[in-house]
């Protein structure tokens, strides 16, 4: 996994904290732009979706607490992973996802999504979801 510096992990961490009292509305932007952009992936969404939004918003913040602790991160992005090939989920999805997730954090944040912000966001993502993608489809 790429290395996120200490400042990228700290970005990261304060605008997740900024957008936590407006999660629900951020998982409500997050999976209508999902099901926008990404049709394709609606059918493999088989259970309750208020009880996904809730899941994915906790792993989301477990995640974003760990990063800086990859013996704790590690193991469990390769468990989540190796669980979204159970569930049909492609090595393609995870950028469509990621776009959608970057795009419902800037709706929530308005100008405090700073190109700053963004660029430590679009390093996580990729960093977390590269590792996933790596253990998961070898
Ligand atoms: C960092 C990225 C991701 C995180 C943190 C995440 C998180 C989660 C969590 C916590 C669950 C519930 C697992 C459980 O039931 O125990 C889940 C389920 C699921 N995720 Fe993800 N996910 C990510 C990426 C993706 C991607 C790229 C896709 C592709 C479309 C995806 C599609 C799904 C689907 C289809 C389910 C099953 C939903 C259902 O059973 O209705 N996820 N995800």
């Amino acid at each position: 996994m790429d290395r996120l510096s200490a400042v990228d992990i700290e970005r990261v961490r304060h605008s997740f904290d900024r957008v936590w009292s407006e999660s629900q509305r951020l998982s409500d932007l997050f999976y209508a732009r999902l099901f926008e952009t990404a049709p394709e992936v609606r059918p493999l969404f088989r259970g309750d979706l208020s009880e996904q939004k809730q899941k994915f918003l906790g792993t989301l913040a477990v995640i974003v607490g760990s990063l800086e602790n990859a013996a704790v991160l590690m193991p469990a992005a390769e468990t989540l992973a190796r669980q979204h090939v159970e569930y049909g989920v492609a090595p393609d999805h995870y950028p469509v996802v990621g776009e959608a997730l970057l795009w419902s954090m800037a709706q929530c944040l308005g100008p405090h999504w700073t190109p700053e912000i963004a660029a430590a966001w679009t390093k996580a993502y990729g960093a977390v979801t590269g590792h996933m993608i790596a253990s998961a489809y070898a």
